[in-house]
């Protein structure tokens, strides 16, 4: 495949970042195409854990090419952190590119995110606070700055202080209001960490030091800054197999997802060309990774959901946690209406179904095969409304599951029935053959499926 995308397919954390490494062995680059810090990639290597939150998980190959691609938003602080515990480790990171024109999270974004989801109270989405959702404002209101701009103190200075003057506004109404909020309903203190408070400046976004800052960055960020898109099309020109990854998924995409309890970015397939540069026609093959139940970080629909003690048993097999945030994930059935959509939005080609082993000895397996209405209406599809979808039912298959550990399965062959039919069902519910399945963490307990 020389251009291949890689996407999750439900709401996140589907363990792309191992299908990525695994996949990075036939590949020469590697490009991050969209998302931010709010990701979170965790790969085991030889008993080794990689978290990695920025850089393309294809990092681990030193001879690869890893590409931070102009759609995704960057923390430059954060992705020193990244680059520098890296190094520490022993891993070359001379191969990292990244876009000039990448927007870059600032302070103030970050400030922001808390101080909206604050605002929002109850109907909070639950973001990561890491600021994406503003730093994506402000590229869509040409308020951003990008990476570019740091390797020039003059421009630097200049856009950040036309980005700075409406945030400083926006943050010091926000403390007013929720100040009157917290008096009104009796409470006494503010909570010092949150929002700047409107009668102290907030050190964070002064003009002098925040420029100042930047252009350290920029000094140790420049060996890296690249025309990435030039980059992707030598590469597939030369037939070159290049993989674009994405970062969230499917069901988080802010077009096609449950919005508003989505993310600020477009992590399906056809984003990968806006974010990376390449045409539509570049792309030969699309991935799709799904766990083998469904996992949600933050509030918003979701139909499978169990909050009993075999969600908790999911939760605690596969360590659902947040790697961004250390939020526990909550955790349900495979849904596959869901899955059905994110096939044919995607387009995929292929599934990688990740975390088979934490199913087994969980007793008979469901999947949800169709909704049902609140007013008794059968759903095959996807609702595209969200009060539809946030009061429906989901009805199951049942299948028998497997009691046996699998963990040291390394062919198809090797799983029990019940886990083979399993993965059947599945592809044959959704159309696409599943041609590699993760049944533990480390990256060779992976088995590939011939089609
Ligand atoms: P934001 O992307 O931080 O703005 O958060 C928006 C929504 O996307 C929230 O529900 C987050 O929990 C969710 N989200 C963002 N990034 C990830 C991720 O990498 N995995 C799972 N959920 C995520």
């Amino acid at each position: 495949m020389p251009g291949g995308v890689i996407v999750g397919a439900q709401w996140g954390d589907e363990g792309k970042g191992k299908i990525t490494d695994l996949l990075a062995e036939r590949a020469e680059v590697i490009v991050r195409f969209q998302g931010g810090n709010n990701a979170g990639h965790t790969i085991v290597r030889e008993g080794k854990e990689f978290k990695f939150h920025l850089i393309p998980s294809g990092i681990l190959h030193a001879e690869k090419t890893c590409v931070i691609g102009n759609g995704v938003v960057l923390d430059p602080a954060v992705l020193l952190g990244e680059i520098d515990g890296l190094k520490r480790r022993g891993v070359d990171v001379g191969n990292l590119r990244i876009s000039a024109n990448a927007h870059l999270i600032m302070p103030y974004h970050v400030l922001l995110d808390t101080a909206g989801e604050t605002k929002l109270g109850k109907l909070s989405i639950g973001t990561t606070r890491r600021g994406i959702g503003p730093c994506y404002a402000d590229k869509a209101l040409r308020l951003g700055v990008r990476v570019q701009d740091l390797l020039d103190p003059k421009i630097l200075r200049t856009k950040i202080r036309a980005a700075l003057e409406p945030k400083q506004q926006a943050l010091r109404e926000l403390s007013v209001q929720r100040r009157k909020l917290r008096k009104e309903a009796g409470e006494a203190a503010e909570p010092t960490t949150e929002v700047a408070a409107d009668e102290v400046p907030d050190p964070r976004l002064d003009l002098h030091t925040m420029t100042e800052e930047h252009v350290n960055f920029g000094h140790r960020l420049e060996p890296h800054i690249a025309d990435t898109a030039r980059l992707c099309w030598e590469a597939l020109d030369a037939g070159r197999t290049v993989i674009f990854e994405g970062a969230q998924a499917t069901l988080l995409d802010l077009d096609h997802g449950t919005y508003p309890f989505v993310t600020s970015s477009n992590p399906i397939a056809g984003a990968a060309c806006v974010g990376a540069g390449v045409g539509p026609t570049d792309i030969d093959e699309v991935w799709g990774v799904a766990k083998a139940y469904a996992t949600r970080v933050g509030a918003g629909p979701f139909p499978t959901e169990l909050e009993d003690e075999i969600g908790k048993r999911m939760g605690e097999r596969g360590r659902e946690f947040g790697t961004t945030t250390g939020r526990p994930r909550r955790c349900g059935w495979m849904d596959l209406v869901a899955l059905r959509y994110a096939v044919r939005l995607n387009r995929m080609d292929t599934l990688a179904i990740t975390k088979l082993d934490v199913l087994s000895g969980i007793g008979p397996l469901r999947v949800a095969v169709r909704y049902r209405s609140r007013e008794g209406a059968v759903l095959d599809s996807f609702p595209y409304h969200q009060s539809i979808l946030h009061s429906a039912t989901p009805e199951y298959e049942e299948l028998p599951g497997f009691d046996e550990e699998i963990g040291d399965c390394r062919a198809a062959a090797d799983l029990p029935v019940g886990a083979r039919d399993y993965l059947g069902f599945i592809s044959e519910f959704v159309g696409v053959p599943v041609r590699l399945v993760g049944v533990g963490p480390d990256r060779e307990q992976a088995i590939w499926i011939d089609s």
